[in-house]
């Protein structure tokens, strides 16, 4: 290798001798003219770097484009990459080569994991949210996460699910990345994810006879965590005024939504005066149903 090295330099020197002398030789010389086709005789890395993943800057422009004149002649024929990218806030960054680390392989891009900055020349979306929804997120690099670029980071790489009945892909039914702690959800969101964390609503719900037993956590706490409803939401006048008058809680008859209608139970004692009106005068109005 060394040896080749060295027998290469020996025939460069005679090139760019040649060439060097051929003005004062005379017009009659032939002139020596270095092609991007030369390179590889001596330059073994970059054509192989251009070959395997050159991308643009193989297709749109050659070796000589980038590197005019070589050395001695010319002592450092290295471009800097502004002579011909420029016009975007992208290209107005420093340390080009610092993201893309070769210049042969422009689109091998390589970032250290605090980044955020540079990210924000081409996307500007997911800081909008990391801004205005704070999270322990807005904090973090982009780079912290995303560590490759356009790669995708599972949740799981650095949380514990809440259950085993939450995997991976279920995160984003209640979390968005670059909004966390802003939680939603969909009306199709199965109560047992609820009931990772809210076991005891769930037990008492599911084991409850009434109606309400058979519908999701998330058809009455709808959309947004924390979301707690009124009864009458649904329940529009379900007793005539004058009940409803004498008693204004539904929860004093009825006991909690998750666990309606114990009329027996001590733990209710409101419910006993009640009884008068047990059968209300004008029929209920069925709930509305969705
Ligand atoms: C005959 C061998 C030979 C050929 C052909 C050759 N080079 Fe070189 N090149 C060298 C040597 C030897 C050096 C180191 C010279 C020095 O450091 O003074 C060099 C240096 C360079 C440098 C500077 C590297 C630096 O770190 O500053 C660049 C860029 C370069 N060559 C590009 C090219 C390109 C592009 C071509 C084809 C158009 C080419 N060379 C053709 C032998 C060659
Ligand atoms: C788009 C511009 C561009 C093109 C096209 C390009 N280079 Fe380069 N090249 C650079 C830059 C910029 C550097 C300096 C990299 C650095 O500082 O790390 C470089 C460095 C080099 C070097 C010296 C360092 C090394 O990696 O050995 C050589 C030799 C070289 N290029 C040869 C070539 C050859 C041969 C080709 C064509 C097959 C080529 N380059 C095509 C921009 C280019
Ligand atoms: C001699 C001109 C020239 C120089 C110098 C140059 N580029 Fe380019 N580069 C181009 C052209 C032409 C394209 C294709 C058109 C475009 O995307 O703008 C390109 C495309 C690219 C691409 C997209 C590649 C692809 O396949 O889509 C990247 C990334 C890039 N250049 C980075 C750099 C960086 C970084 C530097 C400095 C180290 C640099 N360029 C220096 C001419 C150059
Ligand atoms: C923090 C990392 C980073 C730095 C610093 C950086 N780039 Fe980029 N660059 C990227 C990423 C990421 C892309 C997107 C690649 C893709 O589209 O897949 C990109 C794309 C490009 C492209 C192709 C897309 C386009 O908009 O034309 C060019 C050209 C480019 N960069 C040139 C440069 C130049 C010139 C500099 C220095 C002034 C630079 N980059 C600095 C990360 C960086
Ligand atoms: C020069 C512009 C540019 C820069 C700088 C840039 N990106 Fe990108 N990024 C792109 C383009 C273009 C895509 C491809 C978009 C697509 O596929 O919809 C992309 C894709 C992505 C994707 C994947 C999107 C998807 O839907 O799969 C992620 C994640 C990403 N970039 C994160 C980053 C991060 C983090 C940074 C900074 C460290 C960054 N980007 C810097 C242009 C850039
Ligand atoms: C690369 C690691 C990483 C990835 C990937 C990641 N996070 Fe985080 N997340 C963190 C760190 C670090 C914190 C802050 C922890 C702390 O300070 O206790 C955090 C905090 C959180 C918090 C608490 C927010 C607050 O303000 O209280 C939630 C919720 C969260 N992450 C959800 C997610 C979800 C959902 C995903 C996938 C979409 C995800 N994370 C992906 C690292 C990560
Ligand atoms: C805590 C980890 C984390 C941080 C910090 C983070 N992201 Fe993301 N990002 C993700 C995850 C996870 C996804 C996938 C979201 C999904 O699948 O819905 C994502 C998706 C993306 C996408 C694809 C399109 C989209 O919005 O879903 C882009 C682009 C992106 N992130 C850019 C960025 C940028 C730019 C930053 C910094 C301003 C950043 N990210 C900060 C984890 C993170
Ligand atoms: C059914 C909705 C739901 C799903 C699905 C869900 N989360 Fe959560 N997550 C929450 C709620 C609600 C909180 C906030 C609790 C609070 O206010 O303290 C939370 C909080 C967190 C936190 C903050 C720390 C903590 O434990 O309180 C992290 C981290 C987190 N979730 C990660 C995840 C990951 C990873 C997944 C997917 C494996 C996931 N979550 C799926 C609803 C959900
Ligand atoms: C990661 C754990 C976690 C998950 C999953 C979770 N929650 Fe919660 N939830 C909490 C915490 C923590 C609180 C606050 C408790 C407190 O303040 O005592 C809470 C409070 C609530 C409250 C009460 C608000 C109030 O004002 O008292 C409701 C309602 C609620 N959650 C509904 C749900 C529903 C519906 C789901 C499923 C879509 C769900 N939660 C999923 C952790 C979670
Ligand atoms: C998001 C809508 C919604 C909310 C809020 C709601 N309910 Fe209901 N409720 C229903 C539905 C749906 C039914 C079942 C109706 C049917 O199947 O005919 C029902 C049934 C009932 C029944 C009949 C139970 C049975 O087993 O016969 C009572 C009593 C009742 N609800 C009381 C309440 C009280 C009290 C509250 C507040 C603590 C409340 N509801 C909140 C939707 C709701
Ligand atoms: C029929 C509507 C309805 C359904 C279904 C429902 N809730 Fe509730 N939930 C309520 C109402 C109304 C309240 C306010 C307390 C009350 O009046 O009963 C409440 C209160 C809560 C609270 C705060 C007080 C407490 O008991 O800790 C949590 C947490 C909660 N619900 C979670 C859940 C979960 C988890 C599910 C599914 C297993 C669920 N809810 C199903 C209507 C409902
Ligand atoms: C004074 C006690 C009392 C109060 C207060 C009360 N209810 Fe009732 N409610 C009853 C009784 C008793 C029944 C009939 C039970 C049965 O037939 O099994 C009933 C029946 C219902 C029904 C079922 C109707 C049907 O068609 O099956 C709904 C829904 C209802 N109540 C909702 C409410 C709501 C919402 C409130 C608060 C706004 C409320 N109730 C307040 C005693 C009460």
């Amino acid at each position: 290798m060394r040896v080749a090295k060295l027998f290469n330099l020996v025939s460069a020197l005679a090139l760019f001798a040649f060439v060097g002398t051929a003005a004062a030789a005379g017009p009659a010389q032939p002139t020596a003219v270095l092609t991007s086709a030369d390179c590889v005789k001596c330059h073994e890395q970059p054509p192989k770097d251009i070959a395997a993943a050159g991308g643009k800057h193989k297709t749109e422009v050659s070796c000589q484009d980038c590197h005019v004149g070589h050395p001695p002649k010319v002592k450092k024929p290295i471009p800097q990459c502004s002579q011909c990218h420029e016009g975007k806030p992208h290209f107005k960054l420093q340390g080009c080569l610092g993201c893309h680390s070769n210049p042969h392989t422009p689109k091998v891009i390589k970032f250290g994991n605090n980044v955020t900055d540079p990210c924000l020349t081409c996307h500007t979306g997911q800081i909008e949210q990391l801004r205005s929804f704070k999270s322990k997120h807005s904090a973090l690099n982009c780079s912290f996460c995303h560590n490759v670029h356009g790669r995708i980071p599972d949740c799981t790489q650095c949380h514990k699910s809440h259950s085993n009945e939450i995997v991976q892909k279920d995160c984003k039914v209640c979390h968005q990345a670059h909004k966390p702690a802003d939680v939603t959800y969909k009306s199709d969101t199965p109560s047992k994810f609820c009931a990772a964390c809210h076991s005891k609503a769930y037990k008492l719900l599911t084991s409850s006879t009434a109606k309400h037993s058979k519908l999701a956590c998330v058809y009455c706490h709808q959309a947004k965590h924390k979301m707690v409803p009124q009864c009458t939401q649904c329940h529009v006048k379900p007793h005539p005024a004058a009940i409803m008058a004498k008693f204004p809680k539904c929860g004093e008859c009825h006991s909690i939504a998750h666990d309606l209608n114990r009329w027996g139970d001590a733990a209710a004692p409101a419910a006993a005066p009640a009884a008068a009106p047990a059968k209300p005068a004008a029929p209920a109005k069925p709930a509305k149903k969705k």
